[in-house]
Formats: C-alpha cells, structure tokens, sequence
C-alpha cells in the first residue's frame, strides 16, 4: 500500500508503533521497522538524554530501516529536559517524532529545523487542527477505545475519524482500537491513511516486557479496561486489577475532592514493576478495549505480514464481492 503516511515516513506498510512508557524499548521500535512499519522507541522511558542517545544506537544496530522516538510533553512542574532529549534525537540522526501529551508548539522550531517529520497524537478535532497549524506533518487520532490517555471528550473512532477527515488537510493515522486487517481496511475506509496501535504490539514476541504482561491482555476481554482520574482532568484507561481496583474505591470515595497524593502509590513507579517484574497486581497500566481482539502472541513481522494480506483480503474479496455482477 501506498499512502501519505508511507511516504512520509519511508516505510513499507501503514502502520505506526506508538510511543509506550517502559514497553517502547529498542528491541520492539527495530522489530516493528523490520517487519515494515514505523517503530517508535519511547523517549522518557530514557531517564536522560544520554540514556536516550544510547537507547537510538542500539536501536541502529538492529535496524537499517526508519524509526521513531515518541516525546511526551508531561502535565508536570518537573519538566523533563526536553531540548536535550531533542539534541539526543537529531544527534542520533532520527528522523520522525511521535509528540503527544501537551502543545509540541515551542519545540517545533528545533524539530522542523533538523528535518524531522512530527505526528502529533491527539484525541480531538481541534487538537488535530491545532496540530497542523504549528505545521506538524501529521496527526495520530486517537478515540476514546485507546490504551493510554483518552482525553476527557469520550468520541469513537467511528465519529471521531471521519470528523477528522472533514477538517484536516494533513494525512493521519487512526489509532485506539486497532488490532488487524479490519481495523486498517475501516480506518483507510473512514479517511485515516493508516494505522498506530499500541496495546497490540505489547502481545508479540519482540516487545521486551514480561510475559504476565503478554498473556494479560491475551486473557482480557473488551470487558476488562477501565478509566481512572477523570476527575483530575488526566483520564487514563487501563487494565482491571487489585492496583486499579482500590483507585476506584479510592475515587469513589473522594469524589471531586480527589488530589494526586491520595492515589499516588497505585499511579506512580507502577511500570517496571508491571513490565519488568511482571506484577500484574501492582497498580495502573495503559491497555486499550482492543485486548479483546488480541488472541496471540505472533512476532511482529507475522503481525504485521497478516494485517497487510488480511486487509487485501478483505478489499478485493469481502467488500469487492458486495457488488452485483
Ligand atoms: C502500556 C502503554 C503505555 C503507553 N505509554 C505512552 C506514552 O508514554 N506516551 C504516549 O504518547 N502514548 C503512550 N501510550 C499510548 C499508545 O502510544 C497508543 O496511542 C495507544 O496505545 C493506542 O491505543 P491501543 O492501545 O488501542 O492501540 C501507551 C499505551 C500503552 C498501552
């Protein structure tokens, strides 16, 4: 397939890796570029820009193909060093970023001048719109089924893709939800030139987490996500277990009067201790609805290979074959 995204990127298939805190290591980022795709390692899992620096070699030994290093700008007062991390990624010759979390705006400048490509995540139309008008290159839509940060406005992709369609000028990928060749062929069907998945990636043999983590998700049902701090304005949808269960008696509890502090150890210092350690007690982790569409644990090269051959599948036999001859 050929699309905006594939040439943007210079990759063979549209579908992006997104950034994943303490998954998005550089053992994944190669294996998703080799197998064809966009790989993205995860910046801030990197403590330092010099970590970082070192995170991007390794990845270089293991791929000769693109990848990407996400940026997460943080809703924090310990503002990681971010033109430092920033240096580290036009140093080590990379040459798409992932932003999300906060306005990429004051970093555009530095990114735009050493020619790197930058998608912007983003769970909204206007966020999108904003996004193209700092003069991002393309946006990563991600509705309300994702893993991760949902944002507070609660659209579908089924409504949030095609709205996204009418007003960006930009191409974009569709991202939450997406798992196989349907979800590519309804999102290329609903104006998105690709695709971005996490929470899919997480169940391959590649991404370097422990596999508690991998047969979780295979184990869960659409059922089994639930949102936590919606009342700080920070909602994120995550995994069912005990951690998560006493957020939500805590949150209950609270109400409106909930701080940080009061969910603090079930929040914080959570993913090594789940990704590393395979506790899957411990607390909250990302995980999108999509774990329901996950059966298996392929390598991404079978992951990726099955999307492409299923989704051509699907266009030239399934949806072809509605037509009366
Ligand atoms: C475990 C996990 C960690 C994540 N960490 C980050 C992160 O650090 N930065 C970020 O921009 N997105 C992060 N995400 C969001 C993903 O990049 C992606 O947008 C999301 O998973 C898409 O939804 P899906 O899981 O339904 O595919 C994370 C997602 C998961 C599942």
């Amino acid at each position: 397939m050929k699309t905006r995204i594939t040439e943007l990127f210079g990759i063979q298939h549209p579908i992006i890796q997104g950034g994943m805190h303490f998954v998005g290591f550089a053992e994944l980022a190669a294996a998703v570029s080799n197998a064809g795709g966009l790989g993205i390692i995860t910046g801030l899992t990197q403590k330092t820009p010099e970590l970082l620096a070192r995170e991007i070699a390794r990845c270089r030994e293991m791929t000769d193909k693109p990848f990407g290093v996400n940026l997460t700008f943080l809703p924090t007062f310990a503002m990681p060093p971010y033109p430092e991390y920033i240096q580290a990624i036009i140093e080590g010759g990379v040459k798409a970023v992932e932003t999300a979390g906060r306005n990429p705006q004051p970093y555009m400048p530095l990114l735009k001048a050493a020619g790197i490509k930058v998608i912007h995540k983003c769970t909204s139309v206007r966020h999108s719109l904003k996004a193209e008008a700092i003069g991002c290159d393309a946006v990563s839509v991600d509705g309300f089924e994702c893993g991760g940060h949902p944002g507070e406005d609660d659209i579908p992709n089924f409504i949030l893709l095609p709205r996204a369609a009418e007003e960006l000028k930009i191409p974009f990928v569709a991202s939450g939800g997406m798992a196989d060749g349907r979800s590519l062929v309804a999102a290329l069907a609903l104006g998105a030139e690709g695709i971005n998945m996490g929470t899919r990636f997480m169940a391959t043999l590649e991404a370097p987490i422990h596999a508690n983590v991998k047969k979780a998700i295979v184990e869960a049902s659409e059922l089994d996500t639930r949102l936590i701090m919606r009342s700080l304005r920070n909602t994120e949808r995550v995994l069912m277990n005990d951690g998560v269960k006493r957020v939500l008696e805590i949150e209950h509890a609270k109400g409106d009067a909930l701080t940080i502090d009061d969910i603090h150890d079930q929040v914080a210092g959570i993913y090594p201790k789940v990704m590393t350690d395979g506790d899957m007690q411990a607390g909250a982790w990302s995980c999108g609805m999509v774990a329901g569409l996950i059966h298996d644990v392929p390598s991404c090269k079978e992951l990726i290979d099955r999307i492409m051959t299923e989704a051509d599948g699907l266009i030239h036999q399934r949806l072809a074959g509605f037509y009366r001859s």
